[in-house]
């Protein structure tokens, strides 16, 4: 519970508090801006990017900036289209609907959100067989916020849909220094030489990592020293947590290790991978690879996936003679 609200209070609630996304973070602002000044709902918005970037942050940032309230939800959680027609008639004007894993949606419901989203109506049928007629129902003008990894995935009617387009980068490590700074003063907690460092070099671009990591070592912190966060108590405790100076963990190295082992390092099918090892797939492709990939260890190419020189030499491994 408690665990929760700091959770919570970490994540900052206005754009000037928002680290990174600067590209992303500027044009929300005009656009916010733009809104308030006609007085008219926010176009609707489509965040896309890896996991723990900072979407459903952002969608409480720009409900926030907007001054109006957000209302929550995820594409696998509205089963049907009533599910979907209750949340949207319940929404004030110029409200936030933040609908997250949006390309789970069923297909029955997304077709009850084109009307929605382009014209502020819902079409209800009433009645069933001959009889059946369709009745129009008006909204109050709203934003919808949609959140995915996957925008690949999106149907292109509904992507079509969304004015504001925004893809969610990795952040520098000097940008997740800040965050981990940011989120130990928060805490309470005091980080001295280059601890803040050392934990945002070892979290993969991301700051939902950065944060957990920063909790686990303070409370290696409380523990094993004397609750301030130095370099070395953030190696030391890292390294207990398994995640090395990359930030790569655990199953990082289990997938790059069968890859190379198993499959002379590729090219091997994400689905082999994922079988031999005993993840999902889509954990995978979704957690684990955009980074691997990003820090040029994986690629990905039309007969599978392989393992980069660059990993080798990071696992402490020869680089195969690729010509032989
Ligand atoms: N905490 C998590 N993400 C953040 C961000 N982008 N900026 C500041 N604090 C954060």
């Amino acid at each position: 519970m408690e665990d929760q609200a700091v959770e919570l209070s970490l994540r900052p609630r206005y754009l000037a508090e928002y680290i990174g996304q600067d590209q992303i973070k500027e044009n929300l602002t005009i656009y916010i801006e733009a809104a308030k000044m006609r007085k008219e709902a926010l176009d609707h918005v489509l965040l896309y990017g890896p996991p723990g970037l900072g979407k459903t942050t952002l969608a409480n940032i720009i409900a926030n900036e907007l001054g109006v309230s957000l209302r929550t939800t995820s594409g696998p959680a509205i089963e049907r289209p009533g599910d979907l027609a209750a949340l949207l008639t319940n929404l004030q004007e110029g409200d936030v609907l933040f609908i997250d894993e949006i390309h789970r949606l069923h297909r029955t419901v997304e077709e009850v959100l084109y009307p929605a989203m382009e014209d502020f109506a819902l079409d209800i049928m009433i009645g069933k067989g001959p009889s059946a007629r369709s009745v129009r129902l008006d909204l109050p003008p709203f934003t919808l916020i949609g959140a995915t990894t996957r925008a690949g995935l999106l149907s292109a009617p509904l992507r079509d849909r969304f004015g504001v387009v925004s893809r969610l980068e990795f952040y520098s490590v000097d940008q997740l220094s800040y965050i981990v700074s940011r989120g130990a003063d928060i805490l309470g907690i005091e980080t001295v030489g280059d601890a803040a460092d050392e934990i945002a070099l070892r979290s993969r671009g991301t700051p939902r990592i950065a944060n957990r990591l920063l909790k686990r070592v303070r409370d290696y912190a409380q523990v094993r020293g004397d609750g301030i966060i130095t370099s070395a108590i953030a190696k030391e405790s890292l390294q207990l947590l398994q995640v090395d100076p990359m930030g790569l963990d655990v199953i990082d190295h289990k997938m790059l290790h069968a890859m190379i082992n198993n499959f002379r390092g590729g090219p091997v099918g994400l689905d082999t991978i994922a079988a031999t090892i005993g993840e999902e797939s889509q954990t995978i492709e979704d957690v684990y690879e955009p980074y691997l990939m990003q820090i040029g260890f994986l690629q990905r190419t039309p007969r599978g996936r392989i393992v980069a020189p660059a990993a080798y030499t990071h696992l402490g491994l020869p680089i195969p003679n690729t010509n032989g």
